[in-house]
């Protein structure tokens, strides 16, 4: 499943992590690309630990705390300290698939990367190319967001990023690990969840709205891995 999540920084706030990524020191983005990944990755990025990644990760944590619809379509265990990046100059990504596993510096914990994220911290106007290309069974889907807005997408898939020909595209980009590891069934119970949601708009009050709660963390309950 690939999914938007709109505002998950406002206005200020992506304004204010601009003002800190822009004046920031960045290294070649390869330190933290795997074997295939070195040989078509071509931008910019934070280190990890670096004190501006560290605070605008707290941030970002944070923004996706107050947000029932990551919690809902990621299901976290586990959320990989938040990562930055700048393409610029024809920067881009060629196709790959992201790392399986990955420690977090600081800890030393492995988490396995189920979903992959892009906070998007330009806007679209500001650079041109820079698209986030996806693939799935269903063809090559395009994400270029508002600043701001996030696309949530199975960490299984194969993805590139577009040369930037003009500008620069700053973004954050993590992995989460979800308490279910399928793509299908996660998305499965973010269906359902949706539907107990519209459910309880459309039909308060409704018996059958507890019966299908009740199938929905049931289910959780069955297949959760924590
Ligand atoms: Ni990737």
């Amino acid at each position: 499943m690939l999914i938007t999540i709109p505002d998950v920084f406002s206005a200020e706030e992506v304004t204010q992590a601009r003002a800190a990524l822009d004046a920031a020191d960045w290294v070649d983005g390869k330190v933290t690309a795997g074997y295939q990944a070195q040989t078509v990755k071509e931008n910019l990025q934070l280190p990890e630990g670096h004190p501006v990644a560290v605070k605008l990760g707290e941030m970002v944590l944070a923004a996706l705390a107050r947000s029932p619809l990551f919690m809902s379509a990621a299901l976290p265990l586990r959320v990989f300290p938040p990562m930055f990046n700048r393409y610029t100059g024809g920067g881009h990504f060629g196709t790959h698939v992201d790392t399986a596993i990955r420690a977090m510096a600081s800890t030393g914990q492995r988490i396995r990367t189920d979903v992959s994220a892009t906070l998007f911290l330009s806007a679209p106007e500001e650079y041109d190319g820079g698209e986030l290309l996806v693939e799935d069974t269903y063809g090559v889907h395009n994400v270029k967001l508002p600043a701001g807005h996030m696309v949530l997408y199975p960490s299984t898939s194969l993805h590139r990023v577009t040369p930037v020909t003009r500008g620069a595209r700053v973004a954050s980009f993590f992995w989460i690990q979800s308490m279910i590891r399928s793509d299908g069934d996660r998305t499965l119970l973010y269906d359902l969840d949706t539907a107990i949601q519209r459910l309880a708009k459309d039909v308060p009050g409704n018996p059958a709205g507890v019966q299908l709660t009740g199938v929905y963390h049931n289910l959780l309950r069955r297949w959760a891995e924590m």
